[in-house]
């Protein structure tokens, strides 16, 4: 059986200081994980700090939450995917709905962004998911196998296997909104299926998580769910207590 994926999302918050306390609570709290795998993507500034506190965890990998796909150059302000993987990053978020909405990131970017994560050697974690107007209008299901197939347009069949996929609807994000346990079965099947057309039997193999508003009351249930092996995870993973309850869910 694959290990469950719970991964924590702290977007724009935490300093240094903050995240050295929380991953030393964090970490005294939850004795090392055998049986599942927990990452953690702090905001690309606190990656050293965060890698130096979990020195002592190889089991809690750090993941950067965005990228850009060049290695180095005139980019000013970009994070380098090999500066990234160097600090302690081993997993890269990729076209986070936040990164397409409010940056405007296009399909093409994060399939070259997933081609990066690759070539430096960090998991691409692909966010795909749709708004609630698309998911009114009965285009989840088109939405969401667009964002698949562009953002691993890059890949070889081979790289694909060892990728992570993320459905996020946009409309469950941050917003208090889940989508049921039946509802996420539903696309992560969709998602499975699709990927299984591109690679053939390892899609089984690719863990797909599910993101929006996963809380400790409802992470349970939502793992449970068919084709849900893991889950990301924004305001909750922010308690160093509650992420804790919900990487035990
Ligand atoms: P949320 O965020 O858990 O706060 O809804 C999830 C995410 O954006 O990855």
């Amino acid at each position: 059986m694959k290990r469950p994926v719970l991964a924590a999302n702290w977007k724009m918050n935490m300093g240094p200081g903050d995240a050295r306390a929380y991953l030393r609570a964090f970490a005294d709290r939850t004795p090392a994980l055998t049986d599942r795998t927990v990452i953690i993507c702090p905001p690309a500034l606190i990656l050293l700090a965060a890698a130096e506190v979990l020195q002592e965890r190889p089991d809690i990998l750090i993941g950067i939450q965005n990228i850009y796909w060049e290695e180095k150059g005139a980019f000013t302000g970009e994070n380098s995917p090999g500066c990234a993987h160097e600090a302690g990053a081993r997993v890269a978020l990729v076209g986070h709905s936040e990164r397409r909405q409010l940056f405007g990131e296009t399909d093409e970017e994060t399939a070259k962004k997933c081609r990066a994560a690759v070539d430096s050697d960090l998991i691409p974690i692909l966010c795909v998911g749709e708004t609630s107007a698309e998911r009114e209008a009965k285009e989840t299901d088109q939405v969401v196998l667009r964002q698949l197939r562009a953002g691993l347009s890059e890949l070889a069949t081979g790289q694909i296997a060892h990728i992570v996929v993320a459905y996020e609807p946009v409309w469950a994000i941050g917003t208090g909104k889940t989508a049921t346990p039946a509802d996420a079965a539903d696309v992560h099947g969709v998602i499975r299926r699709a990927l299984a057309r591109m690679i053939g039997a390892p899609a089984s193999e690719v863990p797909i998580l599910y993101g929006g508003s996963v809380n400790a009351g409802n992470a349970g249930a939502l793992l449970a769910a068919a084709d849900v092996d893991g889950l990301l995870v924004g305001g909750a993973s922010l308690d160093p207590m509650v992420w804790a309850s919900v990487c035990r869910a």
